[in-house]
């Protein structure tokens, strides 16, 4: 037997924190609005300069000191980011070189919020096969980056941060029980990054266009999610032979805390069992899940044992769900 194991967990949160009532002083909008529509109330902003690659290195370190591995033992570099530091090179080269893990090879994901879930799949079948031993996946987001600060659509939601997970090869009990992936590219409008890529590449127009922001139609997204976040986790579990009532503990992406709460009504997973941490951090895309594994971990929440379900969303549209026996 031959499969993966999560042996480390870290996490980096810039330490500016953005208010809801700083929020107030930049767009048409209120606390009250914010925190009944959303649940978040703040949300963390990297330092301007600071790229993806940093806030990933940061998480990264937590992680592989907590697992016991160096840097120089990793064989693969996964991030998962739709905010890369650069078009290319990737971020996960850019991690490589900051950590040292010269033996490693890198790339990015590039599955928005489902990208951490993505990668964890991604790593967990590297080493499944036999190729690699020790991975390091990250979900590591500078989403203020892409933020319309003067859209008050979308500008109250997103933040910024990291999480990482190191992956080694487990010779005894099955960790990586399913994974249930999917992508729908025909809604690939409902959130969008339309401009700097190869169909409009940056230009005058583009810029003035506001082409570089996260362009979102928020109220349509919010009904798919519910429905395919349901979908996804279901179909994970009857994949692992598992039911809902065998979740201990229930990792959702955090959008919004009603679609939270909305899918773990129909799941019928009691509160006790959700990690939520969006009021913290706002949506972070990719780093949400990896955040949120993280801190159900260091809160003590997730124990030796128990199944662990990820669930997630993005921008795509992407979903996947990962069923995990936490060893
Ligand atoms: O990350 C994965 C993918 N993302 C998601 O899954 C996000 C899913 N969508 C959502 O979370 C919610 O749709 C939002 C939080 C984005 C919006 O909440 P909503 O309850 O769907 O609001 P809405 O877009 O229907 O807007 C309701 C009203 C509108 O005013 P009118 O037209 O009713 O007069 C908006 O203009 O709220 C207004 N509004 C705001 N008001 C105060 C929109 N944003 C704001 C704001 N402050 N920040």
């Amino acid at each position: 037997m031959q499969s993966a194991k999560i042996v480390g967990l870290g996490k980096y949160l810039p330490p500016k924190i953005l208010r809801n009532k700083d929020l107030e002083r930049m767009v048409d909008t209120s606390d009250e609005w914010i925190t009944t529509r959303t649940g978040i109330r703040e949300r963390r902003i990297a330092e301007k300069g600071l790229g993806t690659s940093f806030l990933a290195r940061e998480a990264s370190r937590i992680a592989l000191k907590r697992a016991g591995i160096k840097a120089s033992q990793l064989d693969l570099i996964l991030v998962a980011t739709i905010t890369p530091d650069t078009q290319f090179p990737s971020s996960a080269c850019y991690l490589q070189n900051y950590l040292k893990a010269h033996s490693a090879a890198a790339f990015d994901v590039s599955a928005a919020c489902a990208g951490f879930v993505y990668a964890l799949t991604t790593a967990w079948q590297f080493i499944e096969s036999g190729l690699y031993k020790n991975v390091l996946v990250v979900g590591s987001e500078v989403l203020s980056s892409i933020t319309d600060w003067s859209d008050r659509s979308t500008c109250v939601l997103f933040g910024d941060g990291a999480g990482a997970a190191v992956l080694t090869r487990s010779t005894t009990r099955k960790s990586f029980l399913s994974s249930y992936l999917g992508a729908d590219g025909a809604n690939s409008d409902l959130l969008i990054l339309p401009g700097g890529g190869s169909r409009h590449p940056a230009s005058e127009e583009t810029l003035k266009q506001k082409m570089h922001f996260i362009k979102m139609k928020g109220n349509e997204l919010f009904r798919i999610a519910v429905r395919v976040m349901v979908s996804a986790a279901r179909k994970a579990l009857t994949k692992a032979h598992l039911t809902t009532e065998d979740i201990d503990v229930l990792i959702p992406h955090q959008a919004n805390e009603r679609i939270i709460s909305a899918v773990a009504k129909r799941l019928n997973i009691p509160q006790g069992k959700i990690y939520v941490n969006i009021s913290h951090y706002g949506n972070m895309s990719s780093a949400s899940s990896a955040v949120a594994l993280c801190e159900a971990w260091e809160d003590g929440l997730i124990k030796k044992d128990d199944i662990v379900l990820l669930d997630a969303f993005g921008g795509g549209l992407v979903w996947g769900s990962c069923a995990i026996r936490w060893l």
